[in-house]
Parts: C-alpha cells; sequence; structure tokens
C-alpha cells in the first residue's frame, strides 16, 4: 500500500509563516516533500523564512499576505495559481490576541476596548474566513483541496480576561464544522476542512503571560500547568504531527474535527 502520509508534489499554502506554529510547520512539511507557499505579512520577515526556507529545497515560494485584506489574499492565491497550477492545502496559521481586547490585571470587563475587540475578531475570525473562501473556489475547480484552522483551548472553555480572541476561536470552530459541510454537501468528498486546537505553547505573543525572566512561571503560567496533565508547555514541533496527518491522504475521511494538541488540557478538571 502506498505511504498515506506522502506529502511530495503537495501544494501548501501558509498564513502566518513567519510565526512560530505555523512558521515551523511550515518548513516541517517543506522537509517531507512538499512544495510550500510561505505568506507573511511583512516583506523582511518573508524573505528571512524564504532564505531558510531555500536551505532546505527548492520547493518554496513567498509572499507577503495581509489576511485581513481581500486583495492582498486574491492576489497571492492568484499568484499560486499562475505558479505552480494548483493548491492542495491551506493552513490559516495567522493569529493573535491584543492587549484590549483582553481584560488586563485591575480591570474590569467593562474596560473592554472595542476597536481592539474587532480587530481581534478580523484578525482570527475574518482572517481564517476570507482566505479559506478565496481558495475554496480553486477547490471546488479543483474537487480537491484541505484547509487547516488554528483553534485554541480557549474556544470551548472559559480562560478568564481572554475576552475578543476566545470569541473568534470559538467562532473558528463553528466556521470548520460549518465550511466542512458545505464543501462536503457541494462539492464532495475531495474537499476537507479541519482545525487543531493548540494548548500551551510558548511564543513572542504570550512568553511575558506566562513565564518570568529567570524562566519561572508566572502565576497564570501556573495555573495553566495545574490544568495540564502532562504538567508542561508544548514544544513547537509538537504541533507538526497532527497537521502533518491533517494535509495528508492519511486523514481522507477526516472533515469537520478540531484535534485538541494539548498536553490534555481539554480533557482535565484540574482537580
Ligand atoms: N502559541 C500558542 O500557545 C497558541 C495556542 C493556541 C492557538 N494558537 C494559534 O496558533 C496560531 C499561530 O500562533 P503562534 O503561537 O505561532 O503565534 P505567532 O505570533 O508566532 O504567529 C502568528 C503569526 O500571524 C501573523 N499575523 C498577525 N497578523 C497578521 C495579518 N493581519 N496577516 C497575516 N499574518 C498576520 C504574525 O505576523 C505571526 O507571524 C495562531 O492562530 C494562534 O492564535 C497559538
Amino acid at each position: 500500500m502506498k505511504n498515506l502520509f506522502d506529502l511530495s508534489n503537495k501544494v501548501i499554502a501558509v498564513t502566518g509563516a513567519t510565526g512560530v506554529l505555523a512558521g515551523g510547520a511550515a518548513k516541517y512539511l517543506q522537509e517531507q516533500g512538499a512544495h510550500v507557499v510561505y505568506l507573511g505579512r511583512r516583506k523582511e520577515k518573508v524573505d528571512e523564512a524564504l532564505t531558510e526556507a531555500l536551505k532546505i529545497s527548492k520547493n518554496c515560494l513567498g509572499y507577503t499576505c495581509d489576511v485581513t485584506d481581500q486583495t492582498s489574499i486574491d492576489n497571492v492565491h492568484k499568484n499560486i495559481i499562475a505558479e505552480l497550477g494548483h493548491i492542495d492545502v491551506l493552513i490559516n496559521g495567522a493569529g493573535g490576541n491584543m492587549p484590549g481586547a483582553t481584560i488586563g490585571p485591575g480591570k474590569d470587563v467593562f474596560d473592554l476596548d472595542m476597536d481592539d475587540y474587532s480587530k481581534v475578531l478580523d484578525l482570527n475570525l475574518k482572517g481564517t474566513v476570507m482566505p479559506t473562501m478565496a481558495f475554496a473556489k480553486t477547490f471546488k475547480a479543483q474537487g480537491s483541496g484541505c484547509v487547516i484552522n488554528f483553534s485554541s483551548m480557549s474556544a470551548a472553555q472559559t480562560l478568564t480576561r481572554v475576552l475578543g480572541y476566545s470569541n473568534a476561536k470559538a467562532a473558528v470552530d463553528n466556521f470548520t464544522k460549518w465550511m466542512s459541510t458545505e464543501m462536503a454537501l457541494k462539492y464532495g468528498d475531495g474537499i476537507r476542512v479541519n482545525a487543531l486546537a493548540p494548548g500551551f505553547f510558548i511564543s513572542d505573543q504570550n512568553r511575558a503571560l506566562l513565564i518570568n525572566e529567570d524562566g519561572s512561571y508566572t502565576e497564570r503560567g501556573q495555573q495553566v500547568i495545574n490544568k495540564t496533565p502532562f504538567r508542561r508547555f508544548g514544544r513547537q514541533e509538537e504541533v507538526f504531527g497532527t497537521i502533518h496527518f491533517l494535509a495528508s491522504d492519511a486523514a481522507s475521511f477526516v472533515t469537520g474535527s478540531v484535534i485538541p494538541v494539548d498536553g490534555g488540557f481539554s480533557t482535565f478538571t484540574g482537580v
């Protein structure tokens, strides 16, 4: 039987490919033989990622792409088709939080900054929906394609303080299920839409929130560890396998799933 996990010749476009999780996954997928398109918001970061990617193989392209900007998304989509002729997988890795969309220490819910709240919804929700809609047109034409979204532990359970991001990621879960159903019912079983829900991984965005400068956990970091049966944060490479699985033919009957990659956080009550 063929290797179900073979990614060679698959074209995989990754938004947020200059970040920790999606960026690491993009490199990993290229190492496995995929042709990877690195999409990032800032040109200098995309250039940096591409320089690194070229050390792996020639199977890479890079474009600037702001996932909240329809024109930017449409241009990138057009360029990929012009260069490579098809697209197999879209990974919606761009996302993140903003201080104003959270309830800071000493503040309460009424201090929420609605502008930042909207920006966080735009980045995490529309920044997932808009690229998916653009690329799904190609998936429809091809009769095949795969979308992998990034959810979060904040989608299904309440994380104190994190309002905008939680609302957006809960909607990403819902969109993942909704879009998977719509695609399958209208265009058949070749198009799959799934998500992974990472637990807590250290990135530039959350480092100061979870880890002190001396390497010890902050109070909040310790609370997370207390509710994680593995008693540690995730390591970047621990999302790669789930993404590889979802992108590959091994997941040909998997759609509408949101897979936790969380050291047990989502199943543990903490007691
Ligand atoms: N790190 C974690 O613990 C964790 C947990 C759950 C979910 N996630 C999700 O995983 C994904 C990757 O996060 P990460 O931890 O690697 O963070 P990261 O900050 O390293 O990566 C996020 C990337 O998104 C990019 N980005 C931001 N705004 C953008 C825009 N408008 N257009 C295009 N790109 C934009 C950033 O430049 C950055 O490269 C995000 O969706 C995040 O919400 C992370």
